[in-house]
């Protein structure tokens, strides 16, 4: 394991620092193990998973070998290429060479290609699925990135480790999008940029329930979809909410004082 990836994680309920031992982290105050899966340490006991988070974690887990392909041919379709699409929400994240940078719930990684190079890279998501194409995904791309299993909820980072934290595409179904963003900015350091991106009602009553697999578990709540403005805690600061995409995605965005 990358020690830069050690130095930084921890346990993801007691933030408590983690020790490897062979294929495993271990929690010394809890005395929970966390096993390392081809090389993915999976930080997210099962548990844990319940509600939204298990339902999404299976459509992704499902979804995974198909996802990449029917994205790039809805983005060319959309919006003329998938470059264009995520340059729309990616330029709101301020990188500087140097910085680590943590994507919330990273799928694929698709956005990495698009991101400076020179930086150190950090994922985590629920589904081991789309980590598995994620690591398959970085070695063709020839980028590096550390990417865990863990929950939005429950992020195994220890405070303050990163200098830019950003999420595309989950929030608006998470079992807890409050805690989410409290992990968001709890791993942030003072003075980081937060960017959180998600659909609006719009895509998702036009094209979700169009879409197989995912109409029956997404449209039917899609009358519930807006930025998770309210959870951003007052004391937050440069708050922004942006439609973009043509108004098919929101994108929030604030600053850790
Ligand atoms: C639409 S994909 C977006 C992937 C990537 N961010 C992108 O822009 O292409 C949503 C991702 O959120 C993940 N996810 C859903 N609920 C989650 C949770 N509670 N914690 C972490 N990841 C979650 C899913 O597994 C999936 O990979």
């Amino acid at each position: 394991m990358d020690p830069r990836l050690l130095q930084i994680l921890c346990d993801p309920k007691t933030h408590e620092p983690l020790e490897l031992k062979g294929d495993s982290l271990i929690s010394h105050s809890t005395g929970q193990t966390y096993p390392i899966i081809s090389s993915i340490p999976v930080l997210l006991p099962e548990e844990e998973l319940h509600g939204d988070n298990l339902e999404f974690q299976r459509l992704y887990d499902r979804i995974a070998p198909v996802y990449n392909l029917s994205n790039k041919i809805y983005f060319f379709l959309k919006f003329g290429g998938e470059k264009n699409y995520r340059n729309q929400f990616l330029k709101e994240l301020e990188i500087v060479p140097g910085d680590k940078v943590l994507e919330i719930s990273v799928g694929t990684g698709d956005n990495f290609p698009y991101l400076p190079r020179k930086i150190d890279l950090y994922g985590l998501d629920i589904s081991f699925g789309m980590l598995k194409a994620c690591r398959r995904n970085l070695k063709k791309w020839k980028r590096e990135a550390a990417i865990v299993q863990a929950a939005a909820e429950a992020v195994p980072f220890r405070d303050e480790s990163f200098d830019v934290v950003y999420h595309v595409g989950g929030i608006n179904f998470f079992n807890d999008k409050a805690r989410a963003i409290e992990e968001m900015i709890r791993v942030a350091k003072r003075g980081s940029k937060i960017v959180i991106v998600d659909e609006t009602e719009k895509l998702a009553s036009t094209t979700y329930n169009k879409t197989p697999f995912v109409r029956q578990q997404i449209a039917k709540k899609a009358a519930e979809l807006s930025a998770p403005v309210d959870y951003v805690p007052e004391t937050m600061q440069d708050l922004e909410i942006n439609e973009i995409c043509n108004g098919l995605l929101y994108c929030l965005s604030f600053r850790k004082p």
